[in-house]
């Protein structure tokens, strides 16, 4: 089946305010053509092996691009991100009518309870598993709340590299059971779950080096895997474990602390448990 991926123009794109360590550095250091120009060959590669939607771009909102953070969805619901920083709220509104205009009934957890969608909860194909991140932008309390409402088994793993805020920076599921993801990135627990609930042989953890460059940030299209970066080493073993690699640099986005992943949002993510009843009025708000 293709997948179909939400992506945003990046007409408006920019480092305007810092709220991760990328872009304390970068303010204002875009350079707004390559990054166009990256986008598009971005773009044009994924239309390969997806068929891509497109959100409006707007401006004021310059993080719009990323929409793995719009939010999650669950079958035909839509749970719309509570963002942490003040400076990406005005982009809630935006992706919800966005998902609403498609047919998605739209949901939000309080507004006490942060959460930053799929950037921080990632499917694990071929099993009823929700990988989600906490500790820098999204609370685990908002996991409880999926995984009552939601009927799925959601694995809490807690971030504690700065660097690596979202999950999807430092972790990526595989198929058949596997990952690739980035250990430091992870306290002690939570690198045990991730054994408990990965095939040994299935894993591939990745160096330093391939990290801070976003290795983990990729996207996985059957056994096409799209990323900005891979060591000659890196490359070889996902080679060898049936993957081909396309390294496509979205070196400007990773200015503002994203990258290939955090570009797009999977409007097909393997869910298992796609039809099971979700229990009806079980989510604090509906809006
Ligand atoms: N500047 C954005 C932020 O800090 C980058 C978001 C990256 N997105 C992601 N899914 N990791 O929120």
């Amino acid at each position: 089946m293709t997948q179909s991926l939400l992506m945003c123009p990046p007409d408006y794109f920019g480092v305007q305010y810092s709220i991760n360590p990328w872009m304390n550095s970068q303010r204002g250091k875009v350079d707004l053509r390559l990054a166009s120009q990256q986008w598009q060959d971005y773009f044009s590669l994924l239309q390969k092996f997806a068929t891509i939607r497109l959100i409006d771009p707007e401006p004021h909102v310059p993080d719009l691009v990323f929409t793995a953070n719009a939010g999650l969805i669950l079958g035909n619901k839509f749970v719309q991100s509570n963002f942490k920083h003040k400076e990406r709220r005005s982009e809630e509104p935006l992706f919800r009518e966005w998902f609403q205009s498609q047919g998605y009934e739209g949901l939000a957890l309080p507004d006490s309870i942060y959460f930053e969608g799929a950037g921080d909860t990632l499917f694990q194909k071929g099993a009823n598993l929700l990988w989600a991140g906490h500790g820098f932008r999204t609370d685990r309390s908002a996991h409880a709340i999926l995984k009552k409402d939601f009927r799925i088994e959601v694995v809490s793993l807690r971030l504690v590299d700065p660097r690596f805020y979202h999950l999807d920076t430092c972790f990526c599921p595989l198929e058949d059971g596997g990952a690739l993801y980035y250990p430091q990135a992870f306290d002690s627990e939570s690198l045990k779950l991730i054994e408990e609930h990965t095939a040994p042989e299935k894993r591939i953890t990745v160096s330093d080096e391939d990290a801070s460059h976003f290795a983990c940030n990729s996207v996985l299209l059957d056994r096409n895997i799209i990323m900005n970066y891979a060591s000659a080493k890196l490359e070889s073993q996902l080679n060898k474990a049936g993957y081909s690699v396309y390294i496509c640099p979205v070196t400007e986005f990773m200015k503002a602390g994203g990258a290939n992943k955090c570009l797009t949002f999977n409007l097909d993510p393997f869910q298992e448990n796609k039809n099971q009843g979700i229990k009806k009025n079980k989510m604090p708000l509906a809006v």
